[in-house]
Formats: C-alpha cells, structure tokens, sequence
C-alpha cells in the first residue's frame, strides 16, 4: 500500500479522531454555553470508527489520538479503545493516545492504561479553582485533578496542555511550571486560535503570544531547546534547574505546517485536511456505501490529494485573519 503523501511532500501519519462533539465543560475560549449539538443518528457508530481508524492504518497512521467534545463522555468509548488496541499488539500503530479535560479520568485511567495507552493529554489552563469554573463554567478544578493523579496513578504520563491566555493566566506561569515539575508531568503552552464564534476584539484581547511567555519563563529558568518531537507541533525546551520539559505550540508566532503530519476526523466522519481551514471530505458516505473498503480509502487518498499548505491565522497588524466559524470543539483541537 502506498503511503498517504499530500501535494507538498507530506507523509500524513497521524490520525486525530473527534468521537463526539459534546463535552461536560464549555471553556469559553471554546464553546457557547449553549450549544446545538448533533443528533445522535449522525455519529458514526463505534464499529464504522474502529473500521474508520485500520482503514488509516492500512494507510500508513503510527499515531492515533482520540478527541471530541470530550472524548470519555461517549457512551462505551472503552469499547473503542479496546478494539483499537489490538493495532498496538500487532505493531501496525505507534501510539494509541487521547486528549481530556480530565474530568472523566479518575473512571477510566485504569482501562485505558490496560489498553495500551501510555500517556494522556489533558487541558488545564488555571490552578485557579474559581478562575477554572469561570473559564470551563461547568468544569469543576477538584474533579480534574483527581482525574490527573489517577492517570499518574495507572502508569499513565501526562501532559498538561495550557492555552496562553492574556489577563487570565499570565500570572499563573510560574505556578503552572511548578505545580508541574513537582508533580512530574510535562507541559504545554498553546497561542490562543480564531476559531468559534468570539469576536475579534475579544480574540486578540486574550491573545498571549508565546515568544512573550517564553521570554519571561527565560527571566527565572535556563532554556535548553530539545531537538526532540512527539508528533505533534510543539516545540520542546528542558528547564535546567527543574530537568522538566515544556512545550510551546504557536500556530501564530512561529508557524509549524510545513512539517504537518496530521488530519482529523470528526465524529460524523468529516475529514478535515487542516485545523486551519474549511475544506472536508465526507467519509461516512463510502464507509456506509459498502462493507468493502475501496471506496473509503479511495476517498480517503483523493483529500489527502489536496491537503492545504497551512492555516492562514494571523493577528499581527492588530486584527484577525485566517479565523473559523468552527469551533475547537469541533475537530478536537
Ligand atoms: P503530542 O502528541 O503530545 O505532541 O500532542 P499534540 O500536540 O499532537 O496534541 P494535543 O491534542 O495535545 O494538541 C494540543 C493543541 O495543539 C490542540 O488542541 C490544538 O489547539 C493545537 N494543535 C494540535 N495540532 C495542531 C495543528 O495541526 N495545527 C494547529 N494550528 N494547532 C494544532
Ligand atoms: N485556541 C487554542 N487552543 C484551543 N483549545 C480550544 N479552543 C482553542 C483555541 N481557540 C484547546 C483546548 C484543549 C485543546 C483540545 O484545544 O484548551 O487543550
Ligand atoms: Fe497542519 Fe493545518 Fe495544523 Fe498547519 S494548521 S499544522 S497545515 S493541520
């Protein structure tokens, strides 16, 4: 089988999958409070997203992350993981990993842990227990950390994902480096995207660029940039008074697509060719079309055909470019 090549060269081997587009917060830099969400006869079910995820894998996916919505808020998501797994047994996937807020953690750490997965993402932009029901409005910050150490808890590594947000967590930086040194996770920053229905002003108020952050992290701490990658778009520097690694993610200061190894694919079988733009392929038609796969993977290799360049977010001139109607929500980030 010929690898997933797109038009500039890239090998598209990393598998960002959205299994609902619910989630039990509504992080305001994310979502409206009240959300239309889709029909339930939309979804794919749990058998078209496993057949879904070994089609990539025939194709050529190392790493396959789960995303929603929050992901562990699908009904019987572990019976997704499970079947899943059997791709790390036979060495055909790298990784089998997930991206949470971590609210659902503490039930499932354990299962996950049990099914290959090896470390886990989760979103924690305050250690704030007020500024983190302000920001997530339904998300409660005790619940999350419990979730956290029950990863820790099942073997799990995790990393703490942290958008970089102006006058909101600005003076949390320290602590957040801390509070993550000492509890052993790695963390990483995120620059704030155009995505979702905030307006421009709003936007670029909350917009906290990443060279600003590192420059003050560089006040306190020595920066050693780590040559090494995970797969994903950050960047990587080892703090040498902690040893701990943190990773910068800037989609606006520094942009990382040329060496995009990724697609998603939402919970309705959209395939999103990038974070960063509208078009998609519709995968659910081929997938329920016929029990074979060739029309799926023909689908699947006629978009990849046409993967854009990159996003085209941008601030600078104090305006928004580039932004989305869609939400993070949406794609799973
Ligand atoms: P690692 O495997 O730990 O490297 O994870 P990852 O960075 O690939 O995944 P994660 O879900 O932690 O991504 C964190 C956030 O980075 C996402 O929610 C997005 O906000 C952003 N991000 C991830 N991939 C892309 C990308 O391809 N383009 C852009 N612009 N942002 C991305
Ligand atoms: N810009 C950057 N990151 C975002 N996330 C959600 N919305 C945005 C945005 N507009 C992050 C969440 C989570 C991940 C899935 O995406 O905080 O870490
Ligand atoms: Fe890839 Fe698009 Fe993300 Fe750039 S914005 S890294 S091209 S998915």
């Amino acid at each position: 089988m010929t690898p997933l090549i797109d038009p500039f060269g890239r090998a598209i081997s990393y598998l960002r999958l959205s299994v609902t587009d619910r989630c039990d917060f509504r992080c305001t830099y994310c979502m409206a409070e009240h959300m239309q969400f889709l029909p339930k006869r939309d979804l794919l079910t749990l058998e078209e997203l496993d057949r879904l995820c070994t089609a990539f894998i025939g194709l050529g996916t190392r790493k396959l992350r789960i995303t929603g919505g929050e992901p562990l808020v699908r009904k019987n998501i572990m019976t997704l993981f499970r079947a899943l797994s059997r791709h790390l047994a036979s060495g055909a996937l790298e990784e089998l990993t997930l991206t949470t807020n971590g609210s659902q953690l503490a039930r499932f750490a354990a299962e996950l842990a049990n099914c290959g997965v090896r470390r886990v993402n989760v979103s924690l932009d305050t250690l704030d227990e007020a500024k983190f029901a302000e920001i997530t409005r339904w998300g409660r910050l005790p619940q999350v950390l419990d979730g956290i150490a029950a990863a820790r808890a099942a073997g799990l590594r995790v990393k703490i994902n942290a958008v970089a947000l102006k006058n909101f967590n600005e003076n949390e930086l320290f602590t957040l480096v801390e509070w993550c040194a000492a509890q052993g996770h790695d963390l990483t920053f995120i620059e704030v995207m155009p995505m979702g229905e905030l307006g421009d002003a709003l936007r670029l108020d909350q917009y906290w660029p990443l060279t600003d952050l590192r420059a003050r992290l560089a006040e306190r701490y020595s920066l050693a940039p780590l040559p090494e990658r995970t797969g994903g778009p950050a960047s990587y520097v080892r703090l040498r008074e902690t040893g701990q690694k943190v990773g910068f993610i800037t989609p606006l200061t520094h942009n990382f697509c040329e060496s995009c190894n990724r697609v998603r694919v939402t919970c309705t079988g959209e395939l999103f060719l990038c974070l960063g733009q509208e078009d998609m392929a519709d995968l659910r038609a081929p997938l329920r079309g016929s029990t074979d796969d060739a029309d799926l993977v023909a689908a699947i290799r006629a978009a990849i055909g046409r993967k854009p360049k990159g996003h085209d977010f941008d601030y600078s001139r104090a305006q928004v470019t580039g932004s989305l109607r869609r939400t993070m929500s949406h794609t799973g980030g």
